[in-house]
């Protein structure tokens, strides 16, 4: 396997999942702190309160991820830490964490990428309609500028938003997630239209106010099919449905990226969503559609299509007994190959893989150490896709597995682990995993070593 001599390895993981210190130094509440005291809502009553205590471990954490050799490692900024309300005034304290360890990034030969929302939206401001408020943009927007004023004499890569299709698809449409609405289709897609608004005043306020040369995007995720076979007609059908919305849902890439790139919904949007299809005002599509430096997303399981009688993309189901993850999602590597190809082919622009990775059962084993063959085999599969469309042609330049270590992962609580370096939640004792020594000898060999 080869892949470009500068190619990022990185890994990554998000405020609240690990940071803790949930009510130190200033923090405001977000949703999450919210959606974790309702009964019933997270697996056991988890919180994050605490989770890997990142805040106070940051730089045992760094020396770790220097030990494995990461290029780059991809961080969020908790907006309630920086600004508690969300707007107005700003939390030196919490900047200052971010500070730190944005120089403990650096000093390890790290390159920080820095996503501005992975979730914790700031609790007062859902308190005044949240993503629903029209001023919710620029709510964003002046978050943003105060992190990147502060951060950009050293943070060059910027994503702005975390995959709107969960924290609108499950956040506000079916109430898994915080904040924990069950919202009637026309005010999801109110609030979709905000966040678009919001990524696009984003990057306006880095473009404006950064201290160096940015580069720019975000880290969607969404529908990714492969083709059943590698018949013409098969891998059209894919495409078809990879960029066709369906049904009512935000399960879509393109329902993001095509507002962003070239500055209109997708044509097939205004039937299947009807009279809930937003607002656009005049002047919104010009805010919306910055020019953006790569096309990322996260990516963990896909669905094989194949073209119907009528050449109609038609699902192939799983067989039974496929491959699952402890998530029970299905294993899917075929989506690191034709994931990028399909959006390197319909939006041109470097691909970032910002997400990849899988959740199994692991533990300290007797001998001390944390074995994960399925990890390994599971990483090792999606990165031979992902160096299958690097050589045919596919412009991809990096990988952030997640996560680095094992985290809260949202309504599942800690049952999840998904890192390479497992954490013992009771003594806050990190372990390198087996897939994290292997990382390390796939990261020092460029790849060669999958
Ligand atoms: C993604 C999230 C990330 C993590 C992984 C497993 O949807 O962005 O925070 O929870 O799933």
């Amino acid at each position: 396997m080869s892949f470009p001599k500068d190619f990022l390895w990185g890994a990554a993981a998000a405020s609240y999942q690990i940071e803790g210190a949930a009510y130190e130094d200033g923090k405001g509440l977000s949703v999450w702190d919210m959606l974790c005291r309702v009964p019933g809502a997270i697996w056991n009553g988890h919180t994050g309160d605490v989770a890997d205590d990142h805040y106070h471990r940051y730089a045992e954490d760094v020396r770790l991820m220097k030990e494995i050799g990461l290029k780059a490692y991809r961080l969020s900024i908790s907006w309630p830490r920086v600004i508690p309300a969300g707007t107005g005034q700003v939390n030196e304290m919490g900047l200052d964490f971010y500070d730190r360890l944005i120089d403990a990034l650096l000093a390890a030969e790290i390159q920080p990428w820095v996503t501005l929302f992975h979730w914790d939206y700031p609790y007062d401001l859902f308190c005044r309609g949240g993503w629903l408020n029209p001023y919710s943009s620029d709510w964003f927007a002046e978050y943003v500028e105060v992190v990147v004023k502060r951060l950009s004499d050293r943070v060059r890569h910027w994503m702005t938003l975390n995959e709107p299709q969960v924290f609108i698809g499950l956040g506000h449409q079916t109430g898994i997630h915080a904040p924990g609405l069950k919202l009637d289709w026309p005010e999801v897609m109110k609030a979709w239209h905000n966040v678009l608004l919001a990524h696009g005043k984003a990057v306006q306020a880095i473009r404006v106010s950064s201290k160096t040369a940015s580069v720019v995007g975000a880290a969607p995720t969404g529908f990714i099919a492969h083709p059943a076979t590698e018949l013409a007609a098969d891998i059209e059908a894919a495409r078809l449905a990879t960029f066709t919305v369906r049904e009512k849902s935000v399960w879509n890439h393109h329902l993001f990226y095509d507002p962003i790139y070239r500055r209109e919904y997708p044509p097939e949007a205004a039937a299947v969503f009807g009279r809930a299809m937003p607002q656009v005002k005049s002047g919104d599509m010009e805010i919306i559609g910055q020019p953006i430096d790569f096309t990322a997303f996260n990516y963990y399981q896909g669905m094989a299509i194949r073209a119907g009688a009528d050449g109609y993309p038609e699902v192939v189901p799983h067989a039974p007994g496929a491959a699952l993850t402890l998530f029970h999602w299905h294993v899917t590597p075929q989506g690191l190959y034709w994931g990028p190809k399909f959006l390197y082919e319909r939006y041109g622009k470097p691909i970032y893989i910002t997400e990849n990775g899988c959740s199994g059962m692991d533990w300290v084993a007797l001998d001390g150490k944390v074995h994960d063959p399925a990890r390994i085999d599971f990483t090792r599969r999606y990165l031979r896709e992902l160096s299958r469309a690097i050589a045919d042609g596919v412009d991809a330049r990096g990988y952030f597995h997640w996560s680095i270590m094992d985290n809260f992962e949202w309504a599942e609580g800690y049952k999840h682990r998904f890192g390479l370096i497992y954490v013992d939640f009771a003594t806050q004792q990190r372990t390198l995993k087996d897939s994290a020594y292997w990382y390390r000898d796939v990261i020092a060999s460029n790849g060669a070593h999958l």
